[in-house]
């Protein structure tokens, strides 16, 4: 059996926040252990992807420091896992285009990234319709790019949240379709039991935290202090019935709660039996022991990052340009096959 490659992703938009670090960064760390040595971790700060909305490049330059910075102190070793950005490898958009030379348009007018982001500007006033018309192509295929991130790495799994599975499907569907045409020369990539915890927003716990939330008490930031923990989640929206219950439909505030507290629960208790535990304490001492939870939870990783942005750029530069030295190596070697097989 040839040995695992696992490639994972993610935008360089500010530092993760508590769904990102539970729903799937925590995962990136785990795997270090869980896995064989023998296993390849590649993970990549997708800079590529991020251009889809245009940014002003300073914000994007500092988005992409904070996102490598944020990645070490979570606990990412560089010896461990090859971690990179992906403009570092020019292999990725080279063989995007080669994928979009097989790739149907009628599989990629589907997806719902593309189908939200049209609706949005459906949806919005006659203003935002002309910001509709003017959708660009970049955001149209990055999914074409996504497979090639995944299939450049000769990925055999990809660890994904739900919400992501049908980027995976594409990226199946791109390898088909290339080796269909080509030879066999791409691998199918699986995705890898996705996290199954979903963290919801503080301030309006039926939709999922998350950073296009306008509210930034909606979520917590795994550099937030303490104080700041202690205070978003003092202020979470709760309900004013008595008492804890697990309750996702009636009690979505409350859920939420005993939801994190499970993920750093050392007895591995369930939300309903954390319910039961602490059924007649008040929603107040509940987020007190949230809040505490979440600070043992992420003890360390503020003081890591501020470190290593104080240690200025050529400190992260280095870890990242040995990362893409190896990443580099890794997409060659897809790519000459790729090439031979296309007759480049
Ligand atoms: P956001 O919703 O803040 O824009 P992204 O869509 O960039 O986050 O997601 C990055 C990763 O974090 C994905 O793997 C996604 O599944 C995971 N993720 C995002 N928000 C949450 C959340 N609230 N709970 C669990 N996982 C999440
Ligand atoms: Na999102």
């Amino acid at each position: 059996v040839p040995p695992r490659i696992i490639f994972s992703g993610i935008q360089p938009t500010g530092v993760p926040h508590l769904g990102n670090y539970i729903g799937a960064l925590r995962q990136w760390v785990q795997l270090q252990h869980r896995e064989e040595p023998e296993t390849k971790l590649i993970y990549s700060v997708v800079d590529l992807h991020a251009i889809t909305m245009p940014q002003p490049p300073d914000q994007l330059r500092r988005c992409k420091r904070e996102a490598l910075a944020a990645l070490l102190a979570i606990g990412i070793d560089p010896d461990r896992a090859t971690l990179f950005h992906q403009s570092s490898v020019p292999a990725h958009s080279e063989l995007m285009w080669i994928l979009s030379c097989t790739a149907s348009v009628g599989y990629l007018s589907r997806m719902t990234q593309w189908k939200s982001k049209l609706s949005l500007a459906e949806g919005s006033t006659f203003e935002d319709r002309t910001v509709g018309s003017r959708l660009k192509l970049g955001l149209f295929s990055y999914p074409v790019l996504q497979a090639a991130d995944i299939l450049i790495h000769r990925a055999t799994h990809v660890p994904v949240g739900h919400d992501q599975r049908q980027h995976i499907e594409f990226a199946r569907e791109c390898a088909t379709n290339f080796n269909h045409t080509y030879g066999r020369h791409l691998v199918m990539p699986d995705v890898l039991n996705p996290p199954i915890h979903r963290v919801m927003s503080l301030t309006d716990p039926t939709s999922k935290m998350s950073k296009s939330h306008k509210s930034e008490r909606s979520r917590i930031l795994i550099t937030d202090s303490a104080k700041d923990i202690k205070s978003k989640i003092g202020s979470a929206l709760t309900d004013s019935i008595p008492g804890v219950s697990y309750d996702t439909a009636n009690r979505p505030g409350i859920s939420n709660l005993l939801d994190i507290l499970t993920i750093f629960d050392a007895q591995e208790r369930s939300s309903a039996q954390l319910a039961d535990a602490y059924s007649d304490i008040s929603p107040k001492q509940l987020k007190e022991m949230v809040a505490d939870a979440v600070i043992t939870g992420l003890d360390g990783i503020r003081d890591r990052y501020l470190e290593l942005l104080a240690k200025g750029d050529a400190h992260l530069d280095k870890i990242e340009a040995e990362g893409a030295r190896k990443a580099r190596e890794s997409a060659e070697e897809t790519m000459e096959l790729v090439r031979a097989a296309v007759g480049l």
